[in-house]
């Protein structure tokens, strides 16, 4: 029977991919672990600072752990204002779970990517899974780099490590970290609470997104895939959907006709010009069967079901 281990377990994707994971292998089958500790948490968690081996091997024998999630990095907008400690955080963890995870043999691995691994070189339609990778920002810099130790682990110790590289990731549970695509859930919170939104990114900046259910499936259905289905060991594209901030403006406009968003690009516009606007998810689609389930108006209309909830809005002019 697997036992878990979720890294970064209180950030955006570890949030919901902990309880996606309780619910599949049972609440005493994960362990979540984060730098902060948590008020309240259902199951078990422990602290742990990743940049620390010995930690996480202790975890890992404590727990008799065969699978290793991990999500802790530093992203792409926070990590420009610090990019040594970035790089070095982004690198020493992901090098701690490789070669914790080969020495105590873990039998499976999941360490994500990111469209920051594209740069200015790559075709910005349909990049394809296979491009030259250029990053302008040290995250992503620091995301080729663990791509390349991925495939490294892989090659050389036949360690069954997987990753997909995430568009950006909307959800109504939980708020992103630091990135250049933070936008995009921001914008419901505002309108939801009937405020308007200024944005940081032009109107017509068109970056690849995804829904939290569609990267929490997406996720599990790579990590259930049988080995000898995958044949990218760096890490896969993946798509969700794509749109600009005005696009998804005219959404939620849909639902509160009089929400209003302006613009004032910053230091983000840049990082967003060197990305894909769309990826082209072939592969992923041809090994493991990837097939994403929400469109813009589909994810607008579950944001706003939920984000009410939480903020218990008036919905009658929906
Ligand atoms: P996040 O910033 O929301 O969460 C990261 C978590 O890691 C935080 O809870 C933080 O406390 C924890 N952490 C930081 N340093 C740590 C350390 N030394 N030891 C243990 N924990 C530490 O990030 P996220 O959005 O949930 O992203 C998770 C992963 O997915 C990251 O690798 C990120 O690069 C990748 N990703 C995310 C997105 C996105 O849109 N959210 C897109 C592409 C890739
Ligand atoms: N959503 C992430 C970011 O903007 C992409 O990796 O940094």
């Amino acid at each position: 029977m697997d036992t878990i281990l979720v890294i970064g377990a209180g950030g955006q994707i570890g949030t919901v991919l902990v309880q996606a994971l309780q619910q599949k292998f049972g609440l005493n089958r994960v362990v979540a672990s984060d730098l902060k500790t948590p008020q309240v948490f259902s199951g078990i968690f422990e602290t742990l600072d990743a940049t620390k081996a010995e930690a996480i091997t202790a975890l890992v024998r404590r727990y008799e752990v065969t699978q290793i999630y991990h999500l802790a990095a530093i992203l792409s907008a926070s990590g420009e204002a610090n990019p040594i400690r970035t790089w070095e955080l982004n690198m020493q963890t992901v090098l701690n779970v490789l070669e914790v995870a080969r020495v105590e043999k873990v039998s499976k691995v999941f360490i994500p990517s990111s469209i920051a691994v594209f740069g200015p070189s790559a075709n910005p339609v349909n990049t394809p899974q296979q491009s030259f990778l250029d990053p302008t920002t040290v995250y992503g810099i620091s995301k080729v780099a663990a791509e390349n130790w991925m495939q490294y682990y892989y090659t050389k110790y036949n360690l069954d490590v997987r990753s997909i590289r995430y568009p950006g990731v909307i959800s109504y549970q939980s708020m992103p970290g630091g990135g250049t695509t933070d936008y995009a859930v921001d914008i419901y919170h505002k309108a939801v609470q009937g405020q308007d939104y200024e944005c940081f990114l032009s109107e017509d900046t068109r970056l690849p997104m995804i829904y939290m259910d569609d990267a929490i499936r997406a996720t599990l259905e790579l990590m259930e895939a049988d080995a000898d289905q995958i044949t990218v060991r760096n890490s896969y594209n993946l798509a969700g959907l794509s749109f600009t901030p005005a696009e998804v403006a005219a959404a939620i406009q849909h639902f509160f006709p009089t929400f209003q968003t302006t613009y004032k690009p910053d230091f983000r516009q840049q990082i967003a010009n060197s990305w894909p606007q769309s990826i082209d998810d072939s592969a992923a689609r041809r090994d493991w069967g990837w097939k994403p389930a929400y469109d813009l108006t589909r994810m607008t209309e579950d944001m706003i079901h939920h984000l009410d909830h939480q903020y218990h809005a008036d919905l009658t002019q929906v």
